[in-house]
């Protein structure tokens, strides 16, 4: 008896210490209620009204959603703002070309006329949030059906945010928090103007590469910036050579107090997904199934990129950012399997769910199955999530690009087969294809995916299963003998998706009688009989287990919160606005290895290395190395680079502000350490650190090596 209660006693303390610390991403309306006192003990000067408010300015109004997946935040009251440069990555590489490679010299525009436009670029601000948790879930209740709840869920949602911006130019944003416990509306206002100021070469602003990717310490001067422009009243407008630079609520002042060990540091932004409160099946099919088959099948793409890429400048520049998105993924697994298992990851999970069943069968018998349900749950969705994650590999997600293009043409087929083809509609799809045939052309070479093409088939043979082959692969063991090789030859050989000219024209003459033409396309016909399997045998049963997971998850979740009634959760990352608190701080990496909490522009010296690649140090910076010409920058005979704190990030957070007790900017996040890259399922924290860009740097960088002073004029600087 006594030792059961010892044992029940250590699970509770070790759930104590992996739930608390430096853990958790925060509603930033909440902090009142939860965090503000924590934060302020740990040395934080503001209030939760400085940090959200919807009365008054606030640092909230300070951060926006930059283009998709990144954070942003400004800088100036003239629309400066700052992220990363990989996340700024996609706008540098659309305005380089050989003869103007900003990738490798860098850009800075001198003066508002020589800003660059960004066609589909928006940045989203957030004006105010809400709990709707009760009018969500209005006319729900407990013995409906899952299907017609959901109905009724949807609906809600639809009616509550066509409401909230009816007769206003914002947009609005209603998300599941903690799995469906609970609700939140989001107005936002997007602005669809954002020109590139400037971004350092890659030589500093993606130094290290892919190869310090994920790492520390790290010397990778990650930035870029950019201009918010807006009508003439301030407001979201296209672009328009009228507009001008966006007047912000607030801007971030920049601090070049810099860090020292044990300050409180506080990262303001948009983290993507994290998982938190799975079970520990998810944890087994991620770690013994899923990451590795996707990490092998990644390795082969790279090598063959890096190979082409290597040879030929031009291919280099079109390749950069494909190679640099399936390099990203493919390291992080690598760590995340890593961490997990250093961490006994699946154990820890496995006695606090032993736990768990012990405390639901004693006083919660109706979460007394849960664990049982997920476990079989997992055992049919593993092999369809594989599948599903390899469907997206082979042809979607950087995969044959050629068959990807020709799928892009069903749009049209599906106008023409109608009975009456609607001529304006007809113009505008062709118009929209074409602009996208031009794009991918202009990132694309042939032989590269020629023989990535011929990679991919034979891997998804080899690894996924039988019932799972698309009909593609009986015409290569027909008429081709198996012989991959051959039958990919002939693909490029006959289908006129390799070729821009052809393509173009194409599309520009599509009518009813083209039809024919596209079904006998090679590349058409390999990308649909991927797609039908994945559209009859993939998609329809990975719905219907995600569908059961995701009640698993809602009751799971609610369960949790029964189970720990003293605890405060915070929900999973979802790509809503959060804040995460923490301290600088250096970490144990292995034995006998500590990592301080910053590096120097001494580090860069050290790593500097002409014959490879990621590691050549731009002249202009060793000459200002040389005669220590580092202005009000220097520390200790030096500049610092980086930093790494105890913040918990993740996906999203990229270009976050990283701000000091007083609200002021030391820092734009950009990564997290490998040791900690499991964060986004099991946070520890005495490995995951975030890695963060030291605005003492980025305004050396402006000042010194682009001598684009005039920005630094605009800025509220805090010396
Ligand atoms: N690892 C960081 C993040 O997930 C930086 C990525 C930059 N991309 C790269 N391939 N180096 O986004
Ligand atoms: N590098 C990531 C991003 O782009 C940040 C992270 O995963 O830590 O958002």
């Amino acid at each position: 008896m006594v030792k059961r209660i010892v044992l029940t006693l250590a699970v509770a303390l070790f759930l104590q210490s992996f739930a608390r610390a430096d853990e958790g991403m925060w509603i930033p309306m909440l902090l009142k209620k939860y965090n503000i006192e924590q934060m302020q003990e740990m040395g934080f000067k503001l209030s939760a009204e400085d940090v959200y408010s919807v009365n008054q300015a606030c640092l909230k109004d300070a951060v926006v959603i930059f283009g998709r997946g990144c954070t942003g935040e400004l800088i100036s009251d003239k629309g400066l703002l700052v992220t990363n440069h990989h996340c700024g990555y996609g706008q540098i590489q659309y305005h380089s070309s050989v003869e103007n490679d900003y990738l490798t010299n860098g850009f800075w525009a001198m003066s508002p006329e020589e800003e660059l436009v960004n066609p589909d670029l928006t940045v989203t601000f957030l004006k105010r949030m809400e709990d709707v948790t009760e009018r969500v879930m209005e006319g729900v209740n407990e013995e409906m059906k899952a299907g017609e709840r959901d109905k009724i869920i949807a609906a809600n949602i639809k009616a509550i945010k066509e409401e909230a911006i009816k007769d206003t130019h914002y947009t609005a944003v209603l998300k599941p928090f903690f799995s469906g416990n609970q609700y939140f509306l989001f107005i936002n206002e997007v602005f669809k103007d954002v020109r590139l100021v400037g971004a350092p070469p890659s030589a500093i602003g993606k130094f290290g590469g892919d190869t310090d990717n994920w790492m520390w310490p790290r010397h990778t001067g990650d930035f870029s910036m950019f201009r918010i422009y807006a009508d003439k009243d301030n407001k979201p407008a296209e672009y328009s050579q009228d507009n001008v630079p966006y007047k912000p609520a607030k801007h971030f002042p920049v601090s070049l107090k810099g860090v020292n060990e044990g300050d409180f540091t506080m990262v303001f932004g948009y983290p993507g997904s994290t998982y938190q409160y799975v079970p520990s099946y998810h944890l087994e099919m991620l770690t013994e199934t899923v990451n590795p088959k996707l990490i092998d099948v990644r390795t082969e793409k790279l090598n063959i990129m890096n190979r082409y890429q290597e040879a030929d400048p031009a291919v280099r520049i079109k390749y950069a950012a494909k190679n640099a998105r399936i390099s990203n993924s493919w390291k992080r697994w690598i760590g995340e399997n890593r961490g997990l298992e250093i961490l006994d990851a699946i154990s820890k999970k496995q006695q606090y769910e032993a736990e768990f069943n012990k405390w639901a069968k004693s006083q919660a018998p109706q979460y007394a199955n849960l664990l049982a349900r997920y476990k079989e749950v997992y055992k049919n969705y593993t092999n369809y999530n594989l599948t599903y994650g390899y469907y997206r590999e082979m042809i979607p997600s950087n995969g044959i690009e050629l068959a990807n293009l020709a799928g892009k043409m069903d749009a049209l087929k599906a106008l023409y087969e109608a009975e009456e083809v609607d001529e304006e509609v007809a113009k505008a799809l062709k118009k929209e294809l074409i602009g996208q045939a031009e794009l991918f052309f202009k990132n694309y070479y042939q032989p590269l995916d020629q023989e990535m093409s011929a990679k991919l088939l034979s891997m998804y043979a080899e690894n996924i299963e039988a019932a799972f082959q698309p009909d593609v692969y009986a015409l290569i063991n027909g008429k081709y003998k198996g012989n991959i090789k051959k039958y990919v030859d002939h693909l490029f050989a006959k289908s006129r998706f390799d070729s821009k000219e052809e393509v173009i024209a194409f599309i520009d003459g599509f009518s009813a009688k083209s039809i024919k033409a596209l079904e006998k396309d090679p590349a058409y016909q390999l990308n649909k009989s991927f797609v039908s399997v994945y559209r009859d045998k993939v998609a329809p049963q990975r719905k219907k287990y995600k569908s059961e997971l995701a009640d698993l998850d809602k009751a799971y979740m609610a369960a949790q919160m029964q189970f720990e009634p003293n605890e405060v959760f915070y929900p999973d990352a979802n790509f809503t606005l959060r804040v995460s608190y923490g301290q600088v701080k250096g970490y144990t990496a292995r034995d006998a290895v500590y990592y301080k909490h910053f590096t120097t522009l001494e580090g860069i010296m050290e790593k500097d290395n002409p014959d490879i690649y990621d590691y050549r140090v731009p002249a202009k910076l060793k000459e200002l190395y040389k005669n220590k010409d580092y202005g009000r920058y220097e520390v200790d005979g030096t500049v610092p680079v980086c930093f790494v704190a105890t913040n918990h990030t993740t996906g999203g957070n990229s270009g976050s502000p990283v701000l000091n007790a007083e609200g002021h900017l030391i820092g734009i996040n950009f990564d997290r350490a490998w040791e900690g890259v499991m964060s986004d399922l099991m946070f520890n924290p005495e490995q995951c650190r975030n890695i963060s860009l030291d605005m003492r740097y980025v305004l050396f960088i402006v000042d010194k090596m682009a001598g684009a002073s005039y920005l630094l004029d605009e800025m509220t600087i805090i010396e």
